[in-house]
């Protein structure tokens, strides 16, 4: 286990990757604070990333909600959202860590849906542009773990944060000598429609980035009102963070933070953590 990184996924970040507008003025400032994270990635070379993300009704409408969903297939398409699916490769899957994460997870009492095969949306593959860049294949394979923060109930912090724990006594029990890296994604603060479209709030998103690492246990105790009342319907994403965070042990340091507001509608933060 070599660390987690948690970024924001907003798609127009995706948009302007794709169309080489990464040095415009309006943009420059938010992907100059890539670097680090890229050079991150470069150094620690994972062979498989567990990928925590939310599909956005591109896979999981209405007709099936499930609250977790780990995908054990050996490729996964990018989603079309309406625009076409994005230039970008196909994602390589690692079908047999996936059912091997499945099995220990399941077997520890955490149950899981099995997603055999799925297309991805900009909730998995703009995390991979941030952090990768655009090269002709992504450097590492990528186990997506899904988790429902679109339609309510979605699960609390807490639990998002022990399913991290059962996920690393999966990594941990894995028989193959591979580098691991756990990514969540989501958030920050951001609200896509109605009277509060366009809402952020800076202090709430750094003192949550401040105690990922120095005070976890009020991270998992924030109720799903206080996300929504503070951070927007859509902050709400943030949650799964805890996942990512879980998966690491009690005492973590920050390696690397960006903080940046705006992109397209929404605050955007990126931290990456490893273990002391
Ligand atoms: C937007 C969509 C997202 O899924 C997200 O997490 C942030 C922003 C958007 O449409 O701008
Ligand atoms: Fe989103």
């Amino acid at each position: 286990m070599i660390g987690s990184l948690c970024t924001s996924h907003v798609p127009a970040i995706g948009v302007a990757i794709d169309q080489g507008n990464t040095e415009d003025p309006y943009w420059k400032p938010l992907f100059d604070g890539y670097g680090p994270a890229r050079d991150w990635i470069k150094e620690q070379k994972p062979d498989v990333v567990i990928l925590v993300f939310n599909d956005h009704a591109t896979v999981f409408d209405l007709d099936v909600i499930p609250t977790f969903a780990i995908g054990t297939a050996d490729d996964y398409q990018p989603a079309d959202e309406g625009w076409g699916p994005r230039p970008i490769p196909a994602v390589e899957g690692y079908g047999e860590f996936g059912w091997h994460i499945a099995e220990s997870l399941i077997l520890d009492e955490f149950d899981i849906t099995v997603v055999n095969k799925m297309d991805v949306d900009h909730g998995l593959t703009v995390p991979l542009s941030i952090t990768c860049g655009q090269p002709e294949r992504w450097p590492f394979k990528v186990v997506p773990l899904a988790v429902n923060v679109v339609q309510y109930p979605v699960p609390t912090g807490n639990r998002c944060f022990n399913l991290g724990r059962a996920i690393r006594r999966a990594i941990d029990a894995f028989d193959k000598d591979i580098r691991v890296a756990v990514f969540g994604t989501g958030g920050m603060s951001h609200q896509l429609h109605g009277e509060r479209a366009g809402l952020t709030n800076p202090e709430w998103d750094k003192r949550f980035l401040d105690d990922l690492t120095h005070d976890v246990d009020r991270l998992r105790q924030i109720p799903h009102i206080e996300y929504v009342r503070e951070t927007g319907a859509e902050g709400i994403e943030t949650v799964m963070w805890l996942i990512a965070r879980g998966a690491l042990g009690e005492n973590v340091r920050e390696v690397y933070r960006h903080y940046h507001v705006p992109a397209s509608n929404t605050a955007t933060g990126l931290i990456i953590l490893e273990e002391n």
